[in-house]
């Protein structure tokens, strides 16, 4: 299949485009290269583009003529979101619009959605299956419930046919170290962790000891980024063979407390790095741990890499691969 990736440099969307192209697609990548990487794209080509140029989008769109569009392009930091609201609705909603509106006009009917676990805001529940009702805490979560009612409402026309896929806690690289987090500003826990084992950042903080959790620090449903890629490409082909629109939540089904992570990172890394006792973040739930039983019953998804030591592992190669440099 001919597949266009917004977003496709950046982070998920790079490890997506590896595995499509290891599987024999054809892909096309639109990135403005905003927080993506050149080097980061190691399958199909690569369109330096912005989705706000809608003519410079259109143009590109209908050249490559694709079969399915997947839209990874996203601002995805939940504070900078409560911060500049605004330029998160613009970048995640007027966006991901112009992009919707392009491909209704060049009737291209297949769509994926990078949506996330924000959308529930504090659930109680815990699993929280997609019946759950959405209640975000911040603009970025919202950002994403606004787009999935778009697309609710724009498949409910016909011709049109999409999965919007709720992230969960997205961790850990590509095994062969090639491609991995590389943020200029490290915001995740796994990542700042082993950046500080690193000795590129001083200390640890472990955001709030208050919480109603097993050992009072927040909980979270710590997922493989390539087993989140396999479930885009079986999602795909959910919809190709004429499975209906539907949202579906992608973790494992388990959490793991922050001093959790922390005590599998020392483990992996083997260095005992300074870790600090600190208020709470605003915005953090509690608890979020997916139930994934819809998406592994309609797609088949069957993930390899539930183990927090796995995923710790291929990112700690990547960490120690990885030039700040090339951020
Ligand atoms: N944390 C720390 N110290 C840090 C960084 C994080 O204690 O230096 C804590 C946070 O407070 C939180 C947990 O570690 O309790 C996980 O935080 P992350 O920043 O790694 O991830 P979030 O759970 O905040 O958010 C991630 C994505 C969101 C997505 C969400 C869904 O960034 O886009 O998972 O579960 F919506």
């Amino acid at each position: 299949m001919k597949i266009f990736v917004t977003g496709g440099a950046g982070y998920i969307g790079s490890h997506v485009v590896k595995l499509l192209g290891e599987q024999g697609h054809n892909v096309l990548v639109y990135d403005n290269l905003s927080t993506g990487h050149e080097w980061a794209v190691l399958a199909g080509r690569l369109v330096k583009g912005d989705l706000s140029d809608r003519q410079f989008l259109r143009d590109t769109l209908k050249e490559y003529a694709p079969d399915a569009v997947m839209h990874f392009a996203a601002s995805i930091q939940v504070e900078e979101s409560v911060r500049e609201p605004l330029l998160y609705y613009r970048n995640n909603v007027i966006n991901s619009i112009n992009l919707l509106e392009t491909l209704t006009e060049l009737k291209i009917g297949y769509f994926i959605y990078s949506s996330t676990a924000a959308t529930y805001g504090a659930p109680e529940a815990s699993p929280v299956d997609e019946d759950t009702p959405l209640a975000p805490i911040n603009p970025y979560g919202m950002t994403k419930v606004m787009v999935e009612a778009v697309l609710r409402d724009i498949a409910a026309k016909g011709d049109f046919r999409y999965v919007a896929l709720r992230y969960f806690n997205v961790a850990g690289a590509d095994r062969e170290a090639r491609i991995g987090q590389a943020y200029r500003e490290a915001t995740h826990l796994i990542t700042r962790a082993l950046r500080t084992a690193k000795g590129e950042q001083e200390k640890l903080l472990v955001f709030g000891t208050d919480y109603p959790t097993v050992d009072g620090t927040c909980v979270r449903d710590y997922i493989h980024v390539e087993d989140l890629a396999s479930a885009h490409l079986l999602a795909l082909m959910y919809l190709r063979e004429k499975g209906a629109s539907d949202v579906m939540n992608c973790g494992y089904g388990h959490g793991f407390s922050v001093l959790d992570v922390i005590r599998a990172a020392k483990a992996v890394t083997g260095v005992d790095f300074p870790v600090e006792l600190a208020g709470r973040r605003p915005g953090d739930p509690p608890e979020l741990v997916a139930d994934s039983s819809k998406l592994k019953r309609l797609t088949g998804w069957s993930p390899l890499y539930d183990d927090l030591g796995f995923i710790i592992e291929t990112a700690w190669k990547w960490e120690k691969k990885r030039s700040a440099a090339k951020d």
